[in-house]
């Protein structure tokens, strides 16, 4: 993991934090992309990233016994932002090379938000 991944908040936990450095590193990489076909591979790669790391995250978070409630309100979160992405990829024909680099600095923006907002509270029910 590089310096610049990490600007956001850790979890401290190794899988988790690496996730989320990987999901990261591959929303800049689109940054670099010069066609629409090769941005759409970066998007389905981002979805599968989000996806699996959603699952492990819901997992983790049942297997370290936390509240109920924060388990239900975080995985409405992912949820949102599965579909997020999935809107992006569904509607990809409608957008120019510009307007989907600016749906992907917002994308990045939303996962950031979401890590730092909702991730980050799983630390408070975690052994220091
Ligand atoms: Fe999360
Ligand atoms: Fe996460």
């Amino acid at each position: 993991m590089t310096k610049e991944n990490r600007k956001f908040a850790r979890v401290n936990d190794p899988q988790i934090d690496d996730a989320h450095a990987e999901i990261i590193r591959t929303m800049d990489e689109a940054a670099t992309v010069t066609s629409k076909a090769g941005l759409l591979s970066v998007i389905i790669d981002i979805y599968k990233h989000a996806s699996v790391h959603f699952l492990e995250e819901e997992q983790f978070m049942k297997d370290q016994d936390m509240p109920r409630d924060f388990i239900y309100e975080h995985s409405g979160h992912h949820i949102r932002l599965r579909k997020h992405i999935q809107s992006v990829i569904m509607d990809i024909e409608s957008y120019s090379l510009d307007e989907l680099k600016k749906l992907l600095n917002e994308m990045k923006d939303l996962m950031l938000h979401h890590i730092e907002s909702v991730d980050s509270r799983m630390t408070e029910y975690l052994d220091p």
